[in-house]
């Protein structure tokens, strides 16, 4: 079988880095390809997820880069259907070591190390999570007949007004198998009619990586800088549009924040897309500390050890709800519910209001214990390349 795996932004790195360990121990039954599309590209956002989770140097970067959701969108299908078209059945296997295409291809192709990978038309095409790169890539696949494979397929926000939901729906209405993390996106498929032979209950791949790397996560220089102390510090982190793209929002949500931690210091690693609305707000408070966006394994330890997380991420809510940390989720939906109704997480909303009695909550030691979702065990990713060397 010839497998592509699609990665473009920093949440699907922890989500493929388990799927290509295991599928390494059976390189003799399916040959895989590792496509960076480059949506993200900064060391902080993607190279430092390779070296720390161990991922092999991608086979192709399609480097995309920045762009409004259209173009990386149209760049994306552009270059991954050149790539899959680029199939001579004659071509020796020599001949087929540089990459060469029919037409002069409009970008140039930036080979990893390997080097060894097939060119051409892959069989299947494993898309992870719910970015940019996974539906474009989803969909130039499928208008050339490769099978469509959706690891986190069927959870749904139904919050139409988010880039992720239009990039699930899209991705989903054309999947061949779904590999689900949770029962709510199986019974969202279902209802959605898909057969129920397509939809595989799995787990969670990101919850691999994360029981994998505990015992390596490290402490960040932050930890001495803001001379923090186990259990008594916040991590917060802020990107969705529906937060950051508007000055006054943004504000408001900090300053409330600021007030409700009483004095506790709260670490911000704060993504490009946020970095460039603070620059025009200036917001200062002694306890709040901006950073750099932190490697995996330093931003786990800082939120294995911190007193609670405030985030409007889905993944953070993930790893939160294994590692029993209190998180609070300042969004008004969530597609992953579990973490709420087992797990340690609260939606709090986006109205800066809501903020003071949750905080109040937790001050008070009055926060849910949780529990962790069933098949939440760091095996996923070995279920899914079992099941794959049945398909
Ligand atoms: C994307 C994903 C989102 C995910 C998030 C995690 C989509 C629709 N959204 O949103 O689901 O939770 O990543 O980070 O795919 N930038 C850099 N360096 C980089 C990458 C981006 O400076 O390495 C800048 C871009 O130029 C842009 C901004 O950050 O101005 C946002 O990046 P973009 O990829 O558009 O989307 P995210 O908001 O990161």
């Amino acid at each position: 079988m010839k497998l592509d795996i699609i990665a473009g932004a920093r949440p699907n790195f922890m989500k493929i880095a388990p799927i290509i360990a295991a599928l390494e121990k059976v390189s003799d039954k399916i040959q895989y390809r590792l496509i960076h599309t480059g949506q993200h590209y900064d060391k902080k956002m993607s190279g430092s997820f390779f070296e720390q989770l161990g991922i092999p140097e991608p086979d192709v970067n399609l480097e995309v880069g920045s762009g409004t959701q259209a173009e990386q969108t149209a760049r994306i299908m552009e270059r991954y259907e050149a790539l899959l078209l680029d199939y001579h059945p004659e071509r020796s296997e020599t001949e087929s070591k540089d990459l060469k295409f029919e037409k002069e291809a409009p970008f140039s192709f930036r080979r990893g190390v390997g080097g060894e990978a097939f060119i051409g038309k892959s069989d299947w095409v494993l898309v992870v999570g719910d970015v940019t790169s996974t539906m474009a890539c989803s969909i130039a696949a499928k208008k050339l007949g490769v099978g469509v494979i959706h690891v986190e397929g069927g959870i749904r926000s139904n919050d139409i007004t988010m880039p992720e939901e239009i990039n699930r729906m899209v991705t989903d209405s054309i999947t061949d198998i779904f590999y689900t993390t949770s029962e709510v996106a199986n019974e969202n498929l279902r209802k959605l009619g898909h057969d129920a032979s397509k939809i595989r209950y799995v787990g969670n791949t990101m919850i691999d990586t994360l029981l994998k790397n505990m015992s390596r996560f490290q402490k960040p220089e932050a930890w001495d800088v803001f001379s923090l102390k186990e259990k008594s510090y916040f991590v917060m982190t802020l990107h969705r549009p529906a937060n950051v793209d508007e000055e006054t929002q943004l504000k408001n949500l900090i300053d409330e924040i600021v007030n409700g931690a009483k004095g506790m210091p709260i670490i911000f690693p704060v993504h490009p897309r946020t970095a460039k609305m603070l620059k025009g707000i200036g917001i200062e408070a002694d306890n709040l500390h901006m950073i750099e966006p932190l490697g995996y394994l330093e931003f786990n330890y800082l939120v294995q050890h911190s007193f609670a997380v405030i985030t409007d991420s889905g993944g953070i809510t993930e790893e939160t709800t294994v590692m029993k940390v209190p998180c609070m989720t300042l969004r008004d939906n969530t597609e992953r519910p579990e973490t709420i109704t087992i797990g340690t997480n609260e939606l709090v909303g986006t109205n800066p209001d809501n903020i003071a009695p949750f905080m109040k909550k937790l001050h008070a030691g009055d926060w849910k214990a949780g529990e962790i979702p069933y098949l939440w065990d760091g095996k996923t990713s070995e279920r899914i390349v079992e099941d794959l060397l049945g398909l």
